[in-house]
């Protein structure tokens, strides 16, 4: 065995992807929801799977982030843990379920950490959620930031436009990202910011930066899997690079089915006892 297939063998963990971004290897990242995806995932090697609050939309059809509860992100999660081996597992922290107080953020954290097996949380949010981010460092449990386009936050900016296009936004975005680090937590996802910002952000702090329609220049990348496989054909920001057209390649097997049952070409003498 290979060196490399060695250390592609290896767990990866918070400290694998601090040294990922010492050493200037970029970090891969992908959502997942359930068992039989996130096996596949990780089996090509990712190196973290998270569970969005994406799986409002994506796996529940809800028009937004919001509806999705703590029990339903650990259902995901733990759906998510059954089928992961190798990648680091971090399940977003669902609306509701840390803006009350820190004690209540803390013990949302717990339960996605005890019930699902997940190896970190992710919150949105800068300073406004500060006191709740450091309780949840004091249990141990890795933290990721998540700054810029907070879909969380819908309804306070209206739109998925790009954020901090002005300086304002720019110079506090920058200040949240420098304070996530400070208190601890392992990585940050930039979401729908200016790639030059991003660059700056990840140039200015040590953690990793991981962008989603934030450029190249930041430490990885993040996509929804949906989004990027082609099943979520309704869904195309600029962003988005679509790796395979599944939805027509499910729409195709589905259509020769139905064929094949109306026509009674399936089952045939093969396929049947
Ligand atoms: O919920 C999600 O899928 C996310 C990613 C878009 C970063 O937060």
């Amino acid at each position: 065995m290979s060196t490399n297939t060695t250390d592609n063998a290896r767990k990866v963990t918070t400290i694998r992807l601090s040294e990922m971004k010492q050493r200037g290897e970029k970090i891969a990242m992908l959502t997942a929801y359930d068992y039989s995806l996130a096996r596949l995932v990780d089996e090509a090697g990712i190196d973290v799977i998270l569970v969005g609050d994406s799986a409002s939309n994506v796996m529940i059809g809800n028009p937004t982030t919001l509806p999705i509860t703590l029990d339903q992100m650990i259902y995901h999660a733990k759906c998510v843990t059954n089928g992961t081996k190798r990648a680091l597992v971090v399940c977003d922290m669902p609306f509701g379920s840390y803006q009350g107080n820190s004690k209540e953020a803390l013990s949302s954290a717990i339960r996605i950490m005890k019930e699902s097996g997940a190896e970190a949380v992710k919150i949105e949010g800068g300073s406004e959620i500060r006191e709740s981010i450091e309780r949840i460092l004091t249990a141990g449990i890795p933290v990721m930031g998540h700054l810029g386009l907070t879909p969380q936050s819908i309804n306070k900016f209206g739109t998925y436009n790009v954020r901090a296009k002005n300086e304002a936004e720019a110079a506090k975005l920058l200040e949240d990202a420098k304070m996530l680090e400070e208190i601890g937590c392992f990585a940050l996802v930039l979401e729908k910011i200016p790639a030059k910002l991003a660059k700056q952000v990840a140039e200015s702090i040590s953690i990793p930066v991981i962008g989603i329609g934030a450029g190249s220049g930041v430490d990885g990348q993040v996509l929804v899997l949906q989004d990027m496989l082609g099943i979520n054909k309704g869904f195309s920001p600029k962003f988005l690079r679509r790796y395979a057209d599944l939805a027509t390649v499910i729409d195709d097997a589905i259509t020769s089915y139905i064929s094949d049952v109306k026509s009674v070409d399936f089952p045939n003498e093969n396929e049947q006892y």
